[in-house]
């Protein structure tokens, strides 16, 4: 296969998803839209931490402090009104064919600088696929900084791994087991993380791997398939950015997406998404395509915790 990088492609959405499907990334400038859309997120941090460089309040405070500010913040951003707007019209100014849209909630996270904070809320991602944690192989995946970021504090993609199989966790991963356990708990994970989670079962072959800088407002795109992982931060300061999830579902009917080499979780993350017009769910029948497991009670309330980036 060949690795493009495609930087503010002028293609439709059905294109755009094509290309993602087949393992090429997407990189985009500054837009409006999503310049306000980081711009509320940054003012909420500058906010919490009382801080015009929160990017830097990790060195005033103990971890536990850290976390305090920053946990609440997470629920807060999902749950805002303002949210919910600032995402549609980003999904429109991309281009995004809105009634075949369906999103998840946007997360915000933050991967602290120097080994600070590893777990819970500044979990820092070992190499993995979304689909290993039961995202659809159609799923495309949003990232946007929110202050200016650097290669050591971005995130790397293994391109190497888009076709070849690895042996890895993920058969014992059960979407709805994490739903009603782990997911909630992020929190208390201060100094080490052992939430049960899909990890490669071999030694890989990270480098040479490919890392995507953009400055705040733009944006990043890639398919759920594709191998990533969080680079440890040595920039000196705390990466903020926000990701959000998008399926479409002519998609979902047809099976159009991603091949799969490796993954075999149990549960879809398919009820979390909505239509990004009108917030309605996914139509049971279609979620019935992916079910490959018993539904626990309780999975239907979606829990505005962090899970993967
Ligand atoms: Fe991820």
């Amino acid at each position: 296969m060949n690795n493009t990088i495609y930087v503010d492609a002028k293609m439709t959405d059905d294109q755009r998803c094509e290309h993602l499907y087949n393992g090429q990334l997407f990189v985009y400038s500054p837009r409006p839209t999503a310049l306000g859309f980081t711009s509320f997120a940054r003012e909420m941090i500058c906010e919490g931490f009382d801080s015009s460089d929160p990017t830097r309040a990790q060195f005033d405070m103990p971890v536990e402090e850290f976390v305090k500010i920053f946990a609440p913040m997470k629920p807060a951003f999902i749950h805002h009104a303002k949210t919910k707007k600032l995402i549609q019209e980003m999904l429109l100014e991309f281009g995004c064919d809105m009634a075949n849209t369906y999103l998840d909630v946007p997360r915000l996270r933050a991967v602290t600088s120097d080994a600070y904070l590893t777990a819970g809320v500044g979990f820092a991602h070992h190499p993995h696929r979304d689909t290993w944690y039961s995202a659809p192989m159609c799923q495309i995946n949003w990232w946007l900084p929110i202050f200016p970021m650097a290669s050591e504090s971005s995130m790397a993609f293994h391109p190497k791994y888009w076709d070849q199989a690895i042996a890895n966790g993920s058969a014992d991963f059960n979407y709805y087991e994490w739903n009603s356990t782990s997911r909630a708990s992020a929190a208390q994970h201060i100094k080490s993380d052992t939430r049960p989670q899909p990890k490669p079962l071999e030694p890989m072959e990270l480098d040479p791997q490919v890392r995507l800088v953009t400055e705040p407002g733009g944006a990043i795109l890639f398919s759920a398939a594709q191998m990533h992982s969080t680079v440890p931060n040595t920039s000196g300061r705390t990466r903020f950015s926000i990701d959000f999830r998008t399926v479409h579902l002519s998609d979902l009917r047809s099976g159009k997406s991603a091949l799969n080499v490796d993954s075999s979780p149990l549960g879809t993350s398919l009820r979390d998404f909505m239509r990004s017009t009108d917030l309605t769910p996914i139509p049971e029948d279609v979620i019935a395509m992916y079910e490959n497991a018993p539904v626990k009670e309780g999975v239907l309330v979606f829990r505005p915790e962090p899970m993967m980036n």
